[in-house]
C-alpha cells in the first residue's frame, strides 16, 4: 500500500473530468482501492474518489457513522429524500469549508471489492458525502455549490 498525492483544486485539472466505470474488480483496482484509504486516513478525512489521487475511475470510500470506511465501486444513487443545509469540505480544497444543500437521505446501489452489489442508505452526515463523493465521479466539486464560506 502507498499513499498517493492529493489532487488539488485549482491545480489539477483532472478533478473536473468524468470517471470511466470499473469493469473489472482486479488487483490493480484493489490496490487502489487500498491505498486511497491509507491516503484519506493519513489526511485525517472522511470520504474519498479515485479522482482526487489521480485516477478517473468510478471508485470511493465514505466513513460512516461508526468510524467504518465504506468501499464503494460503481456507485449510483437511487433515491434521495429530504434536505439539509450544511458545511462541508474536501480534501481536494484544504483549509475551506462552505455550506452546501444536500438531500437528507441518499439510497446509494455500489459494488463491495468482491463485486457484490449492495445497497446503502446513507443519512444526515453520509448522505451528504454520499453525493459528495459520487459528485467527483462526474467531475463535479462542492466548491461550485457553496452558498456560503465558513471564516474558519
Ligand atoms: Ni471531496
Amino acid at each position: 500500500m502507498a499513499i498517493r498525492r492529493i489532487m488539488l483544486y485549482g491545480q489539477d485539472d483532472i478533478l473536473m473530468k468524468i470517471s470511466k466505470p470499473v469493469d473489472e474488480i482486479n488487483d490493480k483496482i484493489l490496490n487502489i482501492l487500498y491505498d486511497m484509504i491509507e491516503t484519506m486516513n493519513e489526511a485525517d478525512g472522511v470520504g474519498l474518489a479515485a479522482p482526487q489521487v489521480g485516477l478517473l475511475k468510478r471508485i470511493c470510500i465514505v466513513k460512516d457513522e461508526k468510524g467504518e470506511i465504506l468501499k464503494l465501486i460503481n456507485p449510483i444513487i437511487i433515491e434521495k429524500k429530504g434536505n439539509q443545509n450544511g458545511y462541508e469540505g474536501c480534501l481536494s480544497v484544504p483549509q475551506k469549508r462552505g455550506k452546501v444543500k444536500r438531500a437528507n437521505i441518499v439510497v446509494i446501489k455500489a459494488q463491495d471489492e468482491n463485486g457484490i452489489w449492495r445497497e446503502i442508505v446513507g443519512k444526515k452526515i453520509v448522505a451528504r458525502a454520499f453525493e459528495h463523493e459520487i459528485d467527483h465521479l462526474d467531475g463535479k466539486l462542492f466548491v461550485d455549490m457553496v452558498t456560503k464560506w465558513s471564516d474558519r
